[in-house]
Protein backbone atom coordinates (compact mmCIF):
# COMPACT_ATOMS: atom_id res chain seq x y z
CA UNK A 1 0.00 0.00 0.00
CA UNK A 2 2.59 2.44 0.90
CA UNK A 3 4.51 1.31 -1.94
CA UNK A 4 1.87 2.40 -4.19
CA UNK A 5 0.85 5.51 -2.97
CA UNK A 6 4.50 6.29 -3.56
CA UNK A 7 5.04 5.39 -7.00
CA UNK A 8 1.91 7.35 -7.78
CA UNK A 9 3.45 10.17 -6.33
CA UNK A 10 6.39 9.91 -8.35
CA UNK A 11 4.57 9.14 -11.61
CA UNK A 12 2.79 12.46 -10.96
CA UNK A 13 5.58 14.76 -10.65
CA UNK A 14 7.18 13.24 -13.21
CA UNK A 15 3.88 13.92 -15.48
CA UNK A 16 3.83 17.93 -13.57
CA UNK A 17 7.35 18.55 -14.69
CA UNK A 18 6.47 17.05 -18.22
CA UNK A 19 3.77 19.71 -18.04
CA UNK A 20 5.71 22.03 -16.85
CA UNK A 21 8.34 21.27 -19.23
CA UNK A 22 5.96 21.32 -22.16
CA UNK A 23 4.40 25.08 -20.82
CA UNK A 24 7.90 26.60 -20.63
CA UNK A 25 8.35 25.63 -24.50
CA UNK A 26 5.18 26.99 -25.03
CA UNK A 27 6.15 30.46 -23.63
CA UNK A 28 9.17 30.10 -25.92
CA UNK A 29 7.65 29.54 -29.02
CA UNK A 30 5.23 32.71 -27.89
CA UNK A 31 8.09 34.53 -27.49
CA UNK A 32 9.61 34.06 -30.29
CA UNK A 33 6.53 34.27 -32.40
CA UNK A 34 6.30 37.87 -30.74
CA UNK A 35 9.55 38.99 -31.35
CA UNK A 36 9.06 38.05 -35.15
CA UNK A 37 5.31 39.98 -34.86
CA UNK A 38 6.93 42.90 -33.47
CA UNK A 39 10.81 43.02 -35.33
CA UNK A 40 10.05 46.20 -38.04
CA UNK A 41 9.35 45.29 -41.56
CA UNK A 42 12.12 46.90 -42.93
CA UNK A 43 14.90 44.45 -40.41
CA UNK A 44 12.87 40.99 -42.69
CA UNK A 45 12.14 43.11 -45.93
CA UNK A 46 14.70 42.27 -49.26
CA UNK A 47 16.43 45.35 -49.61
CA UNK A 48 15.07 47.56 -52.78
CA UNK A 49 16.81 47.33 -55.88
CA UNK A 50 19.71 50.21 -56.22
CA UNK A 51 18.34 52.49 -59.56
CA UNK A 52 21.64 50.78 -60.90
CA UNK A 53 20.61 47.27 -60.67
CA UNK A 54 17.29 48.76 -62.06
CA UNK A 55 19.25 50.23 -64.94
CA UNK A 56 21.27 47.19 -65.29
CA UNK A 57 18.51 45.13 -65.44
CA UNK A 58 15.53 46.99 -67.59
CA UNK A 59 17.45 49.91 -69.43
CA UNK A 60 20.74 49.40 -70.09
CA UNK A 61 19.88 46.66 -72.93
CA UNK A 62 19.48 50.07 -74.94
CA UNK A 63 20.91 52.62 -73.35
CA UNK A 64 24.20 50.74 -72.44
CA UNK A 65 27.05 53.63 -71.22
CA UNK A 66 23.50 56.03 -70.90
CA UNK A 67 23.67 55.82 -75.22
CA UNK A 68 21.38 54.60 -77.37
CA UNK A 69 21.50 51.87 -79.71
CA UNK A 70 18.10 52.02 -81.20
CA UNK A 71 18.04 55.61 -82.27
CA UNK A 72 21.69 56.85 -82.12
CA UNK A 73 20.36 60.94 -80.86
CA UNK A 74 18.00 60.12 -78.67
CA UNK A 75 20.44 59.40 -75.66
CA UNK A 76 20.35 59.71 -71.84
CA UNK A 77 23.61 61.95 -72.22
CA UNK A 78 23.17 65.67 -70.86
CA UNK A 79 23.40 67.08 -73.89
CA UNK A 80 20.59 65.06 -75.76
CA UNK A 81 18.33 65.40 -72.57
CA UNK A 82 18.92 69.08 -72.78
CA UNK A 83 17.68 69.28 -76.24
CA UNK A 84 14.73 67.15 -75.41
CA UNK A 85 13.89 69.35 -72.46
CA UNK A 86 14.21 65.62 -70.13
CA UNK A 87 16.77 66.95 -68.18
CA UNK A 88 15.95 66.46 -64.27
CA UNK A 89 14.41 63.06 -62.70
CA UNK A 90 10.84 63.81 -62.90
CA UNK A 91 10.78 63.60 -66.75
CA UNK A 92 13.10 60.62 -66.73
CA UNK A 93 11.53 58.60 -64.45
CA UNK A 94 7.76 59.45 -65.99
CA UNK A 95 9.79 58.05 -69.31
CA UNK A 96 10.77 55.13 -67.70
CA UNK A 97 7.13 53.95 -66.68
CA UNK A 98 5.39 55.03 -70.08
CA UNK A 99 7.67 55.09 -72.63
CA UNK A 100 8.17 57.90 -75.22
CA UNK A 101 7.94 57.45 -79.09
CA UNK A 102 9.18 53.96 -79.84
CA UNK A 103 9.98 52.97 -76.63
CA UNK A 104 7.91 51.10 -74.35
CA UNK A 105 7.00 51.54 -70.82
CA UNK A 106 8.99 49.72 -67.77
CA UNK A 107 6.48 51.03 -64.72
CA UNK A 108 5.19 46.62 -64.77
CA UNK A 109 9.11 45.84 -63.92
CA UNK A 110 10.15 49.44 -62.35
CA UNK A 111 7.28 50.25 -60.27
CA UNK A 112 6.59 53.53 -58.58
CA UNK A 113 9.95 53.75 -56.78
CA UNK A 114 11.90 52.13 -58.72
CA UNK A 115 11.28 54.31 -61.74
CA UNK A 116 12.31 57.25 -59.60
CA UNK A 117 15.52 55.28 -58.52
CA UNK A 118 16.35 54.41 -62.00
CA UNK A 119 15.60 57.85 -62.57
CA UNK A 120 17.81 59.92 -60.29
CA UNK A 121 20.67 56.96 -60.59
CA UNK A 122 20.63 58.03 -64.70
CA UNK A 123 20.58 62.05 -63.98
CA UNK A 124 23.12 61.55 -61.57
CA UNK A 125 25.46 59.69 -64.37
CA UNK A 126 24.25 62.14 -67.25
CA UNK A 127 25.50 64.90 -64.84
CA UNK A 128 29.21 63.29 -64.41
CA UNK A 129 28.89 62.43 -68.10
CA UNK A 130 28.58 58.35 -67.59
CA UNK A 131 31.61 58.67 -66.27
CA UNK A 132 30.83 57.01 -62.36
CA UNK A 133 30.93 52.92 -61.89
C1 LIG B 1 14.23 48.06 -76.13
C2 LIG B 1 15.10 49.20 -76.09
C3 LIG B 1 14.95 50.16 -74.93
C4 LIG B 1 14.95 49.88 -73.59
C5 LIG B 1 15.07 48.53 -72.91
C6 LIG B 1 14.84 51.16 -72.91
N1 LIG B 1 14.78 52.18 -73.82
FE1 LIG B 1 14.71 54.15 -73.41
N2 LIG B 1 14.66 54.58 -75.38
C7 LIG B 1 14.63 53.65 -76.40
C8 LIG B 1 14.41 54.32 -77.68
C9 LIG B 1 14.31 53.65 -79.03
C10 LIG B 1 14.28 55.69 -77.37
C11 LIG B 1 13.97 56.81 -78.34
C12 LIG B 1 12.46 56.86 -78.40
C13 LIG B 1 11.91 57.88 -79.36
O1 LIG B 1 12.12 59.07 -79.10
O2 LIG B 1 11.23 57.47 -80.32
C14 LIG B 1 14.46 55.81 -75.93
C15 LIG B 1 14.46 57.01 -75.26
C16 LIG B 1 14.63 57.18 -73.91
C17 LIG B 1 14.72 58.43 -73.24
C18 LIG B 1 14.73 59.81 -73.90
C19 LIG B 1 16.14 60.10 -74.33
C20 LIG B 1 16.32 61.23 -75.28
O3 LIG B 1 17.46 61.72 -75.40
O4 LIG B 1 15.36 61.63 -75.93
C21 LIG B 1 14.86 58.16 -71.90
C22 LIG B 1 14.99 59.17 -70.77
C23 LIG B 1 14.84 56.73 -71.76
N3 LIG B 1 14.72 56.16 -73.00
C24 LIG B 1 14.95 56.07 -70.56
C25 LIG B 1 14.88 54.68 -70.45
C26 LIG B 1 14.87 54.00 -69.18
C27 LIG B 1 14.91 54.67 -67.83
C28 LIG B 1 14.82 52.67 -69.45
C29 LIG B 1 14.75 51.53 -68.47
C30 LIG B 1 13.68 51.55 -67.54
C31 LIG B 1 14.81 52.52 -70.88
N4 LIG B 1 14.85 53.76 -71.45
C32 LIG B 1 14.79 51.31 -71.53
C33 LIG B 1 14.82 52.30 -76.25
C34 LIG B 1 14.84 51.60 -75.05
Amino acid sequence: MKNTRRSCLKHFSFISLFLKHNLLSFLGCLVLIAIVFVTPNSLLAVPAKSGQVLFNENCAGCHINGGNIIRRNRTLKLSDLKRRGLDNPEAIARIAKEGIGTMSGYEEYLGEDGAKLVAEWIWNQAQNAWTQG
